[in-house]
């Protein structure tokens, strides 16, 4: 009898201990089998691949990180183990789901210890706003401003009785309340789905979206400068540009047009 009573003591010990364990000696043995080739051996991300690819693997030893849900610098355990589990697709990290969960909780204790001061800090969990709600005000709002653009456009191109112009729209969810005041002389018409691109303009949201993905701002400013620093690398790649802008597209003429200067 007692002994069974000893062995109901030891299992709720068990209980209370943490959900899992973390032991960063363990973790390194995993580090060095596997992520050590990008990360590199000090874990400042220059690992014998880093060379060829982009983005470069993160650097441990600055102890930033792209995806956290903390709202200090430093991601929560469970943010680098998820983010270890399902890798960052887009780029060469890959999920390393395959390993057992034991050993990802190693290697989170792990990288840890390249960034020591880092992770001092307990971290704090993010409240996040609420998501604005669509609403009667908002949508009355949003009709206003594309209102307001319409009438600039039509102002713009001189339309009235004399001009016509046919202006077709894709379907954002923007562009259709009901009852819209278009101005005279312009019409509205909505493009079916899955049309073709409105203009080759299109093709260039890829090449100012690349630095943005899987990235978190802390503020608009810095939001702004790196689409700044992206639209102003991009006007001197003509060759990237052109590969994907300059097709025929109605209703430019039917001859190949001059070559980009
Ligand atoms: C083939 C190369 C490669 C290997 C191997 C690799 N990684 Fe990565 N890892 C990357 C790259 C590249 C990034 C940066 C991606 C980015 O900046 O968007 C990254 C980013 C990360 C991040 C940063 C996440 C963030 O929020 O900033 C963590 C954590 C990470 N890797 C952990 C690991 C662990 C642990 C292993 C081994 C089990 C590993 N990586 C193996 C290439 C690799």
């Amino acid at each position: 009898m007692a002994g069974i009573r000893i062995v109901a003591a030891l299992l709720l010990l068990a209980g209370a201990a943490p959900a899992f364990a973390q032991d960063a000696n363990a973790g390194k043995a995993v580090y060095e089998r596997k992520c050590l080739l990008c990360h590199g051996e000090k874990g400042d991300g220059k690992g014998a691949s880093a060379e060829l690819l982009v983005p470069k693997p993160r650097d441990f030893t600055k102890g930033l990180y792209k995806i956290r849900s903390t709202a200090n610098k430093t991601p929560s355990d469970q943010d680098l183990f998820r983010i270890i589990t399902d890798g960052m697709p887009g780029t060469s990290m890959p999920s390393w789901a395959v390993l057992p969960d034991r050993d990802r909780h190693h290697v989170v204790a792990y990288l840890k210890t390249f960034a020591p001061e880092a992770f001092k800090e307990a971290p704090k969990k993010l409240e996040l706003p609420k998501e604005v709600a669509s609403s009667e005000a908002s949508i009355k709002r949003g009709k206003e401003m594309f209102e307001a653009i319409l009438a600039d456009f039509a102002a713009s191109v001189g339309a009235g009785p004399n001009k016509r112009i046919v202006l077709q729209l894709d379907n954002a969810g923007w562009h259709g309340p009901q009852n819209l005041e278009v101005p005279d002389g312009i019409r509205l018409v909505f493009q079916p789905p899955h049309s073709p691109e409105l203009q080759p303009a299109e093709h260039l949201w890829p090449f100012v979206d690349e630095p943005l993905a899987n990235r978190y701002f802390e503020t608009i400013e810095d939001l702004d400068k790196v689409v700044g620093d992206r639209c102003v690398a991009l006007t001197s790649q003509h060759e990237v540009i052109r590969a994907s802008t300059l097709f025929h597209w109605w209703p430019g003429s039917m001859t190949k047009p001059a070559a980009v200067k």
